[in-house]
């Protein structure tokens, strides 16, 4: 369904507090967790691989939603798979068999989705559009929580979403990278459904009371 969804990072959080930061984020009414996985290749930094989030999954009921910033993330999927993954999303500028990868995805029950980074076009979606559960379009260039949003991403979010409309398919539009209290409406305005923020749920100390704030400032 095409409501709106919030999804937290948590990759800028002490993972020494993850169950106390699963709990609240679940009693304030998020709707997933969101997984940044990094390479160290694609990306300079290195984050956590699949024996965390399958860590993780005892603690929590909230959908998790695994962001691959990985290279050749065909290798790594199944294992995403295995952890407890309910939505998996991959980079197209790192996926040369993005079809083939994408299937692997969906035979498992798992929703699948391509990523694009700011200067991706949307074109590089037209062939696989009508396989997609979701499209996941970076607001940042990734690596880092804590950037500043990219405001030509607004129209891009519109293009796609019309697109996807054409299309007649109920396809997610999640968007990432420097979303706050101020600018998540105008992001869900444009037509994004499902919402990542990191620093704005979790630099303040009441996970619970920010976290429905920010749904308030969604709409929801
Ligand atoms: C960036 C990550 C984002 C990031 C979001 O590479 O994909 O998920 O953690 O963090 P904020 O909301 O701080 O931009
Ligand atoms: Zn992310």
């Amino acid at each position: 369904d095409q409501t709106l969804k919030l999804a937290p990072s948590i990759l800028n959080t002490d993972f020494s507090l993850i169950k106390k930061t699963l709990e609240e984020t679940e009693a304030g009414g998020a709707h997933m967790v969101h997984f940044d996985v990094m390479d160290g290749h694609f990306v300079p930094d290195i984050t956590f691989g699949p024996a965390f989030v399958a860590s993780l999954r005892p603690l929590t009921s909230l959908l998790f939603d695994v962001h691959l910033m990985v290279e050749n993330p065909e290798n790594h999927i199944p294992q995403f798979i295995e952890a407890g993954a309910d939505m998996i999303t991959c980079h197209a500028e790192v996926c040369p068999h993005l079809y083939r990868t994408i299937q692997t995805i969906k035979a498992s029950g798992v929703k699948a989705g391509v990523v694009l980074n700011p200067a991706t076009p949307l074109y590089v979606l037209d062939d696989i559009l009508s396989e997609l559960d979701m499209v996941l379009l970076m607001s940042v260039n990734p690596g880092f929580g804590g950037q500043q949003f990219i405001p030509s991403v607004l129209e891009k979010i519109a293009r796609l979403r019309e697109e996807i409309i054409k299309s007649g398919r109920e396809i997610d539009i999640e968007v990432d990278g420097g979303i706050t209290h101020d600018n998540v409406k105008e992001i869900t305005n444009s037509g994004a459904n499902i919402i990542v923020a990191g620093t704005a749920i979790y630099s303040h100390e009441d996970i619970k009371s920010t976290i429905c704030h920010f749904k308030k400032r969604m709409g929801i």
